[in-house]
């Protein structure tokens, strides 16, 4: 029989309507749109709404995936959340997440690994995937950025923004799907990208939050660096233990930090640029939710054909690093879905996720006792 193997069966992504573009910023920071677009490539970035959380979004995008997937959510077994944004210190975004989709059967618990944390996430799910003890599992990266960066500070005002992405991972005993996974830290270099206030070494007072200290703070010039020298070795290295050439990669879904990055990486691979996928125009940076988020758009504008060797590939606070290679596997466009069975679909969406209101309704009248 054939070895178990974890298959993306679906995807989706949410990115919030509200757009913040470089003129915007140049009213607000001494920075202008041709500084912005030249060293960085970004051109605008999503922000969220006074309503939308990093949870919102990471439901959001979750439920688009389990459309793709056709996959009802008490299927779901497993859920990871990747964020360094999470609605809350505790209870985990991943919990809030199982809850509003419904999806009753599923542990679910949160990873922070910052930018890397998408690529993290996938690695843990599919070494669950792989030993039999998950067979379906939701990973979700999302991060309101938006909410931790000080909108004062040029330094990295201009980089980030908010969104989330999602895929559906399915063990299967076919071929191909997730072939490695390679994942690195040092932390020597943590003060290099640090939020350093409201956890416990230093936790919320009126001192650090008159300091600033809930913003995050960066070294661009020395995360620059460290980015372009891990991105070509991350990659090397999966394709590597994949057994395969880096020739043979189709395409890099890098994390989408500064296209500078990510062309200076290319150049070291020896790929041509336009074998690496770009998004942060649109989008800017969204730490761990950049991956997810290029994954959907390039299957969704048939940039994926089955056969593919595909890399993700990330890097950031940490310092950390991981990439996957997968073959890719799933259609595209996808087969059309019957009327009847999308109406079904919906209604146990909806059924699953009235179960779990009824059981969090039940556990507010039990504490009124
Ligand atoms: N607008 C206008 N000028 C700016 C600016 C801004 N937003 N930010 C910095 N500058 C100025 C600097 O003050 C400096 O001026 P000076 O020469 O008079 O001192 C000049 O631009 C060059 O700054 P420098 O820091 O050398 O720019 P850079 O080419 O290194 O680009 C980053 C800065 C932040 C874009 C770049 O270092 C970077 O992308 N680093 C990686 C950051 C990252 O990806 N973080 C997340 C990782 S997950």
């Amino acid at each position: 029989m054939k070895a178990r193997t974890t298959q993306i069966v679906g995807w989706g992504k949410y990115v919030p309507e509200r757009r913040l573009t470089n003129q915007d910023l140049e009213g607000r920071v001494d920075t202008s749109d041709e500084w912005i677009r030249s060293r960085t490539g970004i051109r605008e970035r999503r922000i969220v709404s006074q309503e939308e959380t990093s949870a919102t979004m990471a439901i959001r995008a979750g439920a688009s995936a389990l459309r793709v997937a056709g996959i009802g959510p008490r299927r779901i077994d497993l859920i990871i959340v990747a964020t360094i944004t999470p609605d809350h210190p505790f209870p985990s975004t991943a919990c809030l997440v199982q809850a509003a989709l419904g999806a009753g059967r599923a542990a679910a618990f949160d990873v922070g690994a910052a930018c890397t944390g998408f690529v993290y996430a996938l690695g843990v799910a599919n070494d669950m995937i792989r030993s039999g003890t998950y067979d379906n599992a939701l990973v979700i990266a999302t991060e309101t950025l938006s909410r931790i960066v000080d909108p004062m500070d040029r330094n990295t005002c201009v980089l980030f923004g908010d969104g989330a992405g999602a895929v559906v991972l399915q063990a299967t005993r076919g071929d191909g799907g997730i072939l490695s996974v390679s994942m690195g830290s040092d932390g020597s270099g943590a003060e290099l990208l640090i939020q350093p206030a409201g956890g416990s070494r230093f936790p919320a007072t009126r001192e650090t939050v008159e300091e600033g200290l809930h913003y995050m703070r960066m070294n661009g010039k020395a995360i620059f660096r460290f980015a372009t020298h891990v991105m070509p070795r991350a990659t090397r290295e999966v394709v590597r233990k994949a057994g395969f050439r880096v020739e043979d990669v189709a395409l890099v879904i890098p994390h989408q930090a500064n296209v500078r990055i990510i062309e200076a990486a290319m150049k070291r691979l020896h790929l041509p640029p336009d074998r690496a996928y770009l998004n942060l125009e649109r989008y800017g940076n969204m730490s761990a939710a950049s991956i997810p988020v290029a994954l959907c758009e390039a299957i969704e504008e048939g940039r994926l054909k089955q056969g593919d060797l595909v890399v993700l590939v990330g890097f950031g606070a940490g310092l950390t690093w991981g990439s996957v290679a997968l073959s890719w596997t799933a259609p595209w466009p996808l087969e059309k879905v019957s009327w009847g069975h999308r109406i079904w679909r919906r209604l146990g969406f909806r059924w699953a996720y009235w179960r779990l209101l009824l059981r969090r309704l039940s556990y507010r009248i039990l504490r009124r006792r």
